[in-house]
This record gives C-alpha cells, structure tokens and sequence, in this order.
C-alpha cells in the first residue's frame, strides 16, 4: 500500500487549526462558549493524534528507536488525561482561576521542554534563526511555567501575602539579563552545542525568574498575571512550533498568545491600571489613610424586609460580586429573581467586567444557575438604567460599586470604571460583616443616605428574602 502519512499529518494540523479558531470565535459569547470549548477540544485530539503518525513517515531504520518515543509519550498522556479528567470534573467554580494557573504553566513547560530537547540533540545542525527562536520560547517558556505554580500556590492559599525586598527590581533585571545573555551565548558562540551545564544554567535562570517575578504580586492580583502568562505560554509554544515547523503548534501558540494578550490588557483596562502596575506595584496593601472621611452610617435592614421591598417594587437591578461566588448563592439567587418577575417585577443583572475573580466569572456562575443570557446585561450597557431602578441589591460586591472611584482622587481604585447601584431610589448591600474587597479600601456606598446593610452570608440572606416574599404571597391576597 502506498501510504503517505506526511498529507495526512498536514490535513489534520489544517482541519486541527481550523477547529482551534472556530472554537475561540465560539467562545466570544456566554451563548455559544460551552460548544466553542468542545469544538477546540476535538482540534486539541486531532492535533495530538496526527503527530502520532509521524511514526509512520519515518524510515524503517529508525522505527526500533521510536517505539520506546511513542511509548513514553503514550504514558505522559494517559497520565494528564487521567488527571485532567479527575481534576476538571471535581474543581469548584471557586478554584477555577487557580486550574487555569496550572494547565498554564504546563503548556509553558512543555514548550520550554521541547526547547531543551532540541538543544540537548547531539549531531543537531542548527541555523543561527531557528536557534534564537528556541532560546528566546525557552525563556518565556520557563518563566511562563514557575510563574504559573506561584501564581497556582498563591490563589490556593499554598503562599500568603508578597515576597518583596529591597532592591527586589534591580534584583530581578539582573537574573533575566544573565539569562538572556546566557541564551544569547549559547546560540551566537555555542551555535547550540553549549556545554550541558550552561544549558541546564540558562533554564534554571528562567525558572528563577519567574519566581522572582510573581512572588512580589499580590495574590488578587493573580488573574490578570495569569492571563499575562498565558500569553506567554502562546508565545511560546508558537515560538516552539516555528523551530519544529509544525503548523498546529503555531496556530494555537498565536492564537493562545494573543488571545491572552487582549484579556490582559482588557483585565487592566477594566481596573484602570496599566499592566506593569499590575506587576511592579502592590495593589491591595493600600491602607486606609489613602481614603478621606467617609460621613453617614451604615444602616442594617432585616433581609426579610428587604425582599418584600423588593417584591413591591418596579424594576430592581442586581449587582453580583465576589461574594455570591464564595457563599454558592447562585441557586438560591435566582430562585428568589424567579418570585420576583413572577410578581411581575422587572430584573436586570449587571455584571462589571472584573466582578469576581477571573473573567466571565458572574457569568458562567449566573449560567450555572440557568439564569436567562437576555437578562443578564454589561456595565456600559446597563449603567444608564440605575437611576430608574427603584432597587439596587449589591451581593457580594465591592469594589466594583464604590462610588469613590468616581470622585475621590485618593483612593486607589480612583478611575477604575463602577457600576452606578448609587444612583438607584434604594440600594440594598448583601455581604458577612465589615470585610473589605480586593482592594482592601472602605466603600462610600455602603454609608449612604439611600443605602442599606442586609448582614449575613448570600445565601442564607437570599433564602431569608424567599421565604418572606413567599410568605407574604401565600397568605397575603
Ligand atoms: P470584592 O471587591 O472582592 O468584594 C467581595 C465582597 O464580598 C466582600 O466585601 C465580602 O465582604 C463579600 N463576601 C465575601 N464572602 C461572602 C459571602 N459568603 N456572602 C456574602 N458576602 C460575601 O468583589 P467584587 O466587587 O466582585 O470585585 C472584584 C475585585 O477583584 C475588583 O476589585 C477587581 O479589580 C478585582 N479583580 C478581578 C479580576 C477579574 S478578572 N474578575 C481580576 C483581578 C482583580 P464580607 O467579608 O463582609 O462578607
């Protein structure tokens, strides 16, 4: 038979990158993401069956040798499947942010390691180009995966607080430069057949270096480094894929890059922070002597009397945060949203775009709990709609509606865009006590005039406010 496995490499590469940039395209609405996951995730098989043909376009000689290749390889997968599975299936919506941290920072390592194969291959013969390229995917490779295990130890509460000290910048542009220049060494004096130790010096240098990048940053900060990380990861593996010339791992390294490239800046943006901010400053350890005098009291309401409130109302926007995600109040939320429209009250979701932890988080949690996409409802497109809400409930949010982002010059969210709950008849703040948000600043909203305090954990608060509007429903007319 004559067989010629090198076209149906490449059609699978083509149909695998294809599925890659369909399934991103899907991805870009709440609607059609859960279909544009699975769709990437049959490129992803596509991709890891067709280089498994690659044992057949070799020549006979070298088959003996392969085998041992393909078997390791067989087990490294059968391993990450079985642990992927495992972990994908039991992770809370909580710790997501912390799964992606992981499956990072192993993309970024199996870049970095097919860069020091590639490296390490005896009778190599290497061009000055390709040889740059693998330095440079190494680095960011390397960097990307002990990066990534910080960020992943921090979010788990596995490291707490920062890692700073002084001369901690200077410190760090020492390593990476030594590491550069070393990668440099290797490629233009070595042409890559460096001693083994000054290969295994250059990785290690960037394996510190990521370390020495992500310790000083606060562990709320993280989503934004991971996404910049995964960046990385995508710039590496396309770098990785270019040395290889292997089409798959080209597209979706640019794909993985940039993708994670907009998310950062958008991350940013949606803080009003730039990105070195982010990395070079300590957000979150701002203490209160930033903030001026915040007059007014905070006024605790019975949640009982909050939701018949509600029930009596005309419009009432909802503002989730942070909060609803801990407490697990989804269900329970949308239960008492349900009473509500029944009653034939008009409910709005509003959602900012850094609300939670990770992005798209109040979303895929709100979808969780089945509530419809067409009520569920953007910061700019719904931010002109506060002030004909007759209610504004607030569950565990914070940061995201303080309304000293918009007026005072000393806070350090000063800028960052905020829901406009303050401009409602009424507001309603559901969070445990007197715990600040990520920021760690006092919030002005909940001092307001029109502001009420309904004290507790989301969900216990949520069926409090169920039960009394059901009460009141079932033996009231
Ligand atoms: P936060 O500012 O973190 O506030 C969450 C609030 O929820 C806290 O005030 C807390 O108060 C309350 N809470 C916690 N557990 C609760 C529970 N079980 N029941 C009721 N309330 C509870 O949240 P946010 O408004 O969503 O803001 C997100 C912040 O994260 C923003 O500052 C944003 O910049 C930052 N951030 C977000 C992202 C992304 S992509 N989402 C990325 C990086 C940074 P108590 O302790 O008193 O209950």
């Amino acid at each position: 038979m004559n067989f010629h496995p090198q076209i149906l490499i490449d059609a699978s590469y083509l149909l695998a990158a294809f599925l890659f940039i369909y399934g991103l395209k899907r991805m870009s609405s709440p609607v059609t993401a859960r279909s544009g996951i699975v769709v990437a995730g049959w490129g992803m098989l596509i991709a890891v069956l067709a280089s498994f043909l690659y044992v057949f376009s070799v020549e006979e000689a070298a088959k003996p040798h392969l085998v041992v290749n393909v078997v390791l390889a067989a087990v490294a997968l059968l391993l990450g499947l079985g642990w992927a599975w495992r972990s994908g299936k039991k992770v809370e919506m909580t710790a997501m942010p912390q799964m992606v941290a992981l499956y990072n920072g192993m993309g970024g390592g199996a870049a970095a390691a097919i860069a020091a194969v590639e490296l390490l291959k005896p009778s190599a013969e290497y061009t000055l180009i390709p040889l740059v390229v693998t330095i440079i995917g190494a680095l960011i490779g390397g960097i990307s995966l002990s990066g990534s295990m910080i960020a992943w130890a921090k979010l788990d509460g596995r490291i707490n607080g920062t890692w700073r000290i002084k001369g901690q910048q200077a410190l760090n542009g020492v390593v990476f430069l030594a590491t550069l220049a070393l990668g440099l060494f290797i490629a233009f004096a070595e042409h890559g057949h460096a001693p083994v130790i000054l290969t295994a010096a250059f990785f290690v240098g960037a394996l510190i270096f990521g370390v020495l990048m992500t310790m000083p940053i606060g562990g709320a900060d993280m989503p934004v480094v991971i996404s910049l990380f995964n960046a990385f990861t995508g710039l590496a593996v396309g770098f990785e894929g270019f040395v290889l010339q292997n089409p798959a791992l080209m597209i979706a390294g640019m794909v993985v890059g940039s993708a994670g490239t907009l998310l950062t800046l958008l991350m940013a943006k949606a803080m009003n922070r730039s990105v070195a901010n982010v990395i070079f400053s300590n957000f979150g350890a701002a203490g209160d002597e930033q903030q001026g005098e915040i007059k007014g009291s905070m006024k605790p309401v019975d949640a009982g009397d909050a939701g018949i409130n509600m029930r009596y109302a005309s419009k009432v926007i909802i503002a989730p945060g942070y909060g609803l995600a801990v407490a697990q109040a989804q269900h329970k939320l949308y239960e008492f949203v349900k009473l509500l429209q029944d009653a034939g009250v008009e409910v709005k979701f509003a959602i900012h775009p850094v609300a939670g932890r990770m992005p798209g988080h109040m979303n895929v949690l709100l979808a969780e709990a089945g509530v419809p996409y067409d009520i569920i409802y953007d910061m700019e497109d719904i931010n002109g709609e506060f002030k004909e809400a007759d209610v504004a409930i607030v569950i565990g949010a914070n940061d995201t509606v303080n309304p000293a982002a918009r007026t005072n010059k000393s806070s350090p969210i000063y800028g960052m865009p905020i829901l406009n709950v303050d401009q409602a008849k009424q507001v309603y703040v559901v969070k445990r006590g007197q715990g600040k948000g990520y920021s760690g600043v006092e919030n002005e909203l909940f001092f307001a005039d029109n502001t009420n305090m309904v004290y507790g954990d989301a969900q216990k608060v949520m069926v409090a406010m169920t039960q009394a509007v059901k009460s009141l429903d079932g033996g009231g007319h």
